[in-house]
C-alpha cells in the first residue's frame, strides 16, 4: 500500500525565543525538520505534507533550497494550519490531499531523531484492518498522553490534563507517532470533539474512535527514549544535538574507524571512511566529507566537502574546504586549503600555508609561512618559507603558473600574471613581476652593500 506523511510544524516554538520557526532549529547543521522530512524519503513515502502555522515563507524557502538539502523537491505540499487548534486539528487540515486507499504516517517536525528501524516496526505492526501507535515506556511519564489498555488491547488515549489519578500511574506514554489507513483517518478526525481541559482537538481522540469500530491497534516502539523525544527549547536541543553526535560516532567506529574521543567529534553532513582510519578530538566534519584508508586526522582540525586520498595526514590545527587531497599528502599543522585547491599524491604543505584555487603537483612542497592563490604548481617544487603569490591587484585576480621542478626561494613575492619556468629557480627575498624562463636564475632583489666597521648611533 503506498504511503504518505503528515509532518506537524505548525507549533511557534515560543520557548526557543527566537524568530526562526522551531522545526528550522537545527541538530547537526540540519533544521529538525529536514531530518523528518529524510526520514519519510526513506521510507518511500509518495507524498509528504507539512503542516506549518509560524513563519511558512521562510519555512517553504528553506525547505525547497538545494544547497540546505540536496534532494529538496517536488515532493513536499505545505498546508496551513492558520490557527493552532489542536493536534488533531493540524493533522486535519492535510485531510483534502489523503486517500483513501494510502497509509498516512504522522510525524512531528521538531522530533527529529525516531530511527528509521523504528519507523519501518511500526509500519510492519499495522495490521490490515486497524491503526499502529509508537508508544514508548518511561519512568516518568509526567506530561505525556497515556496509553489506556484493556488486557492487551489498547483502547484509547487519555492526555495528562485529562486524566484520573489512577491513569496517571500509566507508564506507556504516547510518542504522537501513529499510522493509519487514509479514508480511516479522515473519517475519525471529521468526528473530533474539543471538549477537553485544553479545548483542543486532539489527535490522540482517533484512538478510542478506531476501537469503537472495532478495529485493532496495534504498538510498536523505539530503542531508545532519545528517538522520540522533541525540542522546545534550547536546552533540549543542545542535547538532541549531543544525542545524534553520539550515534553517528557511534555508527563510525562499528564502521571501523577509530575515534580518540567519541564524545569529541562532530559530523554535520556526511563523513565516509576507510580502513584504518583514525582521529584526534575536536574535528569537525562539514557537507560532504571522504576519508580514504589509512587516514589520520590530528586535533582540531575542521574538514568541509573535501575528498583526503589514502595515507593522508592531516596535522593539528588543520583546516580544509572544498579541496581534494591526494594519497600520501601532509598537511599542517595549522594549514589552511581553501575552495578550488588539488594536492597531487605525495605533496607537502606545512604549518601557516594558506592555498586557494591552487593545484600543488605530485612531490611539490610548501612547508612554511606562504600564500598561493590561483596558482598552477607542477611537480617536485620547492616553495621556500614566506612566498607570496600576489594573485589581486585591487581588481583582478591573476595566475601564477610555477613549472615542474622549479625552486622559490624564502621570502619571494611573485606578482601575477607570472610564469617560473621548468627547474628555474628564484633567490631568496626577490620580487618577481616578469616570467622567469625553463633553467635560469632570477635574483630581484637590492644589492648587499657591506660597511667595514660601522659604528652604531649612541643615544644622547
Ligand atoms: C502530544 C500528544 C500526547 C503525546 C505528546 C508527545 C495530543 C493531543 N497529545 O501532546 O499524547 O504524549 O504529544 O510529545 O496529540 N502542533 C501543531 N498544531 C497544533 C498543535 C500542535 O502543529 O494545533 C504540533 C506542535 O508544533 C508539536 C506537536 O504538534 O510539534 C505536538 O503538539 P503539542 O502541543 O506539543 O502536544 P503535546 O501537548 O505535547
Ligand atoms: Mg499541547
Amino acid at each position: 500500500m503506498s504511503l504518505s506523511v503528515v509532518i506537524l510544524a505548525a507549533g511557534k516554538g515560543t520557548r526557543m525565543r527566537s524568530s526562526l520557526p522551531k522545526v528550522l532549529h537545527v541538530v547537526a547543521d540540519k533544521p529538525m525538520v529536514a531530518h523528518v522530512i529524510d526520514s519519510a524519503r526513506h521510507l518511500g513515502a509518495k507524498n509528504i505534507y507539512v503542516v506549518y502555522g509560524f513563519g511558512g515563507d521562510v519555512l517553504k524557502a528553506t525547505l525547497t533550497d538545494k544547497k540546505t538539502d540536496e534532494n529538496s523537491g517536488g515532493d513536499l505540499i505545505f498546508v496551513e494550519q492558520t490557527e493552532q487548534l489542536g493536534t488533531g486539528h493540524a493533522v486535519d487540515q492535510a485531510s483534502p490531499f489523503l486517500k483513501d486507499d494510502e497509509d498516512v504516517l504522522v510525524l512531528y517536525g521538531d522530533v527529529p531523531l525516531t530511527k528509521i528501524s523504528t519507523l519501518e516496526n511500526l509500519l510492519q505492526a499495522k495490521p490490515d484492518n486497524g491503526m499502529a501507535l509508537l508508544t514508548v515506556y518511561l519512568t516518568n511519564p509526567t506530561g505525556y498522553g497515556r496509553i489506556v489498555r484493556q488486557g492487551e488491547q489498547v483502547i484509547g488515549i487519555v492526555e495528562q490534563k485529562d486524566a484520573n489519578p489512577e491513569q496517571l500511574l500509566i507508564n506507556e506514554a504516547n510518542t504522537g507517532i501513529l499510522l493509519a489507513n487514509g479514508g480511516d483517518l479522515k473519517r475519525w478526525l471529521a468526528g473530533l470533539s474539543n471538549e477537553n481541559a485544553q479545548g483542543e482537538y486532539y489527535l490522540t481522540d482517533i484512538i478510542a474512535a478506531a476501537h469503537h469500530e472495532g478495529k485493532t491497534i496495534a504498538t510498536a516502539h523505539p530503542e531508545t527514549e532519545i528517538e522520540v523525544e522533541g525540542a522546545n527549547n534550547r536546552v533540549q536541543l543542545a542535547s538532541l544535538e549531543r544525542a545524534y553526535q553520539a550515534r553517528l560516532a557511534h555508527e563510525l567506529m562499528l564502521a571501523g574507524a577509530s575515534l580518540r574521543d567519541p564524545a569529541r567529534i562532530d559530523i554535520r553532513g556526511s563523513l565516509t571512511t576507510g580502513s584504518e582510519v583514525s582521529i584526534d578530538i575536536n574535528c569537525i566534519f562539514e557537507g560532504k566529507v571522504t576519508l580514504a584508508n589509512g587516514v589520520k586526522i590530528g586535533a582540531n582540525c575542521v574538514l568541509k566537502n573535501c575528498s583526503i586520498g589514502e595515507h593522508v595526514e592531516i596535522k593539528p590545527n588543520s583546516i580544509i574546504e572544498d579541496a581534494i587531497i591526494g594519497e600520501n599528502c601532509s598537511v599542517g599543522p595549522f594549514a589552511r586549503i581553501r575552495p578550488g585547491t588539488t594536492m597531487h599524491k605525495n605533496s607537502h604543505v606545512g604549518n601557516f600555508v594558506e592555498m586557494k584555487k591552487t593545484t600543488l603537483g605530485e612531490g611539490s612542497k610548501a612547508g612554511h609561512l606562504t600564500y598561493l592563490g590561483d596558482t598552477l604548481i607542477g611537480k617536485n617544487v620547492n616553495i621556500g618559507a614566506g612566498t607570496i603569490t600576489c594573485n589581486y591587484d585591487g581588481v583582478n585576480k591573476s595566475q601564477t603558473i610555477i613549472n615542474d621542478h622549479a625552486f622559490i626561494g624564502s621570502n619571494s613575492s611573485l606578482v601575477a600574471p607570472v610564469t617560473i619556468g621548468e627547474t628555474a629557480t628564484v633567490g631568496a627575498g626577490s620580487v618577481i613581476a616578469k616570467d622567469v624562463e625553463k633553467d635560469d636564475l632570477a635574483v630581484a632583489r637590492n644589492k648587499q652593500r657591506n660597511i667595514k666597521n660601522w659604528q652604531r648611533p649612541v643615544k644622547k
